[in-house]
């Protein structure tokens, strides 16, 4: 599996430890996000792998700034995504089993990175459990 992954400024350390860890399970990653501390405009990097995921470049993402909002906002622009906002385990698992989630953000600012990898590895476990949810996802896309 081919996971892309894209940062700003506020996310490039969790951002170089995830890339570690998910290569280190075997994953394919590609690095969408920018590789310095210098302040950057996180739209910069999330259009680009939204289009990935959206293309089928890549199979799923993860995005990472210091809320996690500017990333979901942004993301969330393309119709070909669902970019969930997780700060625990237990919400990473649910935006993929309720909302299906192709990219998983989180708030580099607001959780440790011992939690980031967890709410990474929940996610990536976690499987869509349709029913309910999928009528509910069926009705996201303005027509
Ligand atoms: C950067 O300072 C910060 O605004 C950005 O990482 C993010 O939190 C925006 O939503």
């Amino acid at each position: 599996m081919k996971i892309g992954i894209c940062n700003d400024h506020a996310g490039v350390e969790y951002k170089f430890r995830l890339i570690k860890y998910l290569k280190g399970k075997g994953f394919e990653v590609v690095n969408f996000g920018t590789d310095s501390v210098e302040s950057c405009d996180y739209a910069d990097f999330a259009h680009p792998l939204a289009r990935a995921v959206e293309n089928g470049e890549v199979d799923k993402g993860i995005a990472i700034c210091g809320t996690g909002n500017g990333m979901a906002i942004t993301l969330n622009k393309h119709c070909g995504i669902r970019a969930g906002l997780a700060w625990n385990t237990a919400v990473a698992r649910l935006v993929k089993g309720h909302n299906d989630a192709n990219i998983l953000v989180m708030p580099a600012r607001f959780v440790s990175y011992r939690m980031a990898v967890g709410m990474v590895r929940e996610w990536l476990n976690a499987g869509f459990e349709g029913g309910r949810h999928a009528r509910r996802i069926e009705k996201i896309p303005v027509r």
